[in-house]
């Protein structure tokens, strides 16, 4: 028996559609997709209507090049294979004035868009200075301007509310550059669900929301987000295990009253974050809880309704990766950048 990773990319190109029939929407597909798989998303988001594109490295880049020749591909990271570039056709984020300086005659022809650093001091330019002198250069098309919030997840402060008063601020400064610019955009999922589209914005640049989940939990209807990854995997044995004695590496688990022990077929190996043991698994839609996570196994307490062979349910419509955020366990791209995908059987659902 082996555990189960069910992709489906049917629901994904249809909640790709539920969110760019609101707005349009730059899809961010980085690492692999959240490691949904770059092709199979791609696939779904095109379906949905999708018809931009961010990822962070250069491989990600050419590979949405080689699927599509005309979709928008961003380049979200600095780059400087500039003959790749421009022959795959990839928009180039420019990191910083001093790289547009450095590297002014080999940008010559490319398309470019423009970073604002803004409170998350990741990559951007820090002022509208410089942002004004590349745009008034003719040898470059910039096609776009771009931030990206730092604290839009984050309820506790106001500090989100600084970041996009900073961002307000550049876009006021660069008023007339706005028309002619087809892509300004800023807002993640939790931005965009939070506030709409802003004021001047062309599109969100939408990563979680698009995968089904929601960035944050409280007060969001579940029909906003259809999720599209399920793991299961099996009850291999099952083992009782008498008042006082131990099990797992080192005593890992002990039991204080006689307990039967399922053995299941999925660990942290699988790429299982370990703070998912301290929640349930379903069983035949019952909850048990989980008392060991090793390598490749789980130990869970189980009574005597379930039998070897039964299936073990880690993720799925009941058990959302949004709710297991909201306990704490983790981002949906912590969860889901831990899948270990080599190891599971891989169904995938497809478009039709
Ligand atoms: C630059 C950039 N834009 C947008 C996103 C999408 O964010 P979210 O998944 O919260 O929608 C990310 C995600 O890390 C990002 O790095």
């Amino acid at each position: 028996m082996t555990a189960t990773l069910i992709r489906n990319q049917k629901r994904l190109a249809e909640q790709a559609k539920r969110i760019q029939s609101k707005v349009p929407t730059i899809a961010i597909v980085k690492n692999d997709a959240y490691n949904f798989g770059l092709k199979d998303t791609f696939e779904a988001f095109y379906h949905g209507g999708i018809r931009a594109f961010a990822t962070t490295n250069l491989k990600e880049a050419k590979r949405l090049r080689s699927l599509d020749p005309s979709v928008e591909v961003l380049l979200l990271d600095p780059c400087t294979e500039f003959k790749e570039l421009r022959e795959h056709r990839i928009t180039l984020s420019l990191p910083s004035f001093e790289f547009y300086q450095t590297y002014k005659e080999e940008l010559s022809g490319l398309t470019v868009q423009l970073v604002f650093r803004n409170d998350l001091n990741r990559l951007g330019f820090t002022d509208v200075t410089g942002m004004i002198s590349v745009l008034n250069d003719t040898d470059l098309n910039v096609n776009g301007i771009w931030t990206h919030f730092a604290y839009a997840d984050d309820f506790k402060s106001d500090r989100y509310q600084h970041e996009v008063s900073n961002w307000r601020s550049i876009l006021d400064s660069l008023s007339d550059y706005l028309p002619s610019l087809p892509y300004v955009h800023a807002q993640n999922s939790a931005s965009f669900l939070r506030e709409g589209l802003h004021e001047d914005h062309t599109h969100i640049r939408g990563g979680v929301i698009l995968y089904g989940t929601r960035p944050y939990y409280t007060g969001l209807n579940e029909s906003i987000a259809l999720q599209t990854v399920e793991i299961t995997a099996n009850v291999i044995e099952l083992t009782d295990v008498p008042a006082g004695a131990n099990a797992g590496y080192s005593a890992a688990f002990s039991a204080e009253k006689d307990t039967r022990l399922a053995v299941c077929d999925i660990g942290y190996g699988n790429g299982l974050i370990l703070t998912r043991k301290n929640f349930p698994v379903l069983i035949n839609q019952t909850p048990y809880a989980i008392r060991v996570m090793m390598m490749s196994h789980l130990l869970i307490e189980v009574d005597d309704t379930v039998s070897i062979g039964d299936t073990v349910v880690l993720y799925n419509d009941q058990l959302r990766f949004d709710w297991f955020t909201e306990n704490g366990i983790g981002s949906f791209s912590q969860q889901m950048a831990a899948i270990n995908k080599e190891t599971f059987t891989d169904i995938l659902i497809p478009i039709k």
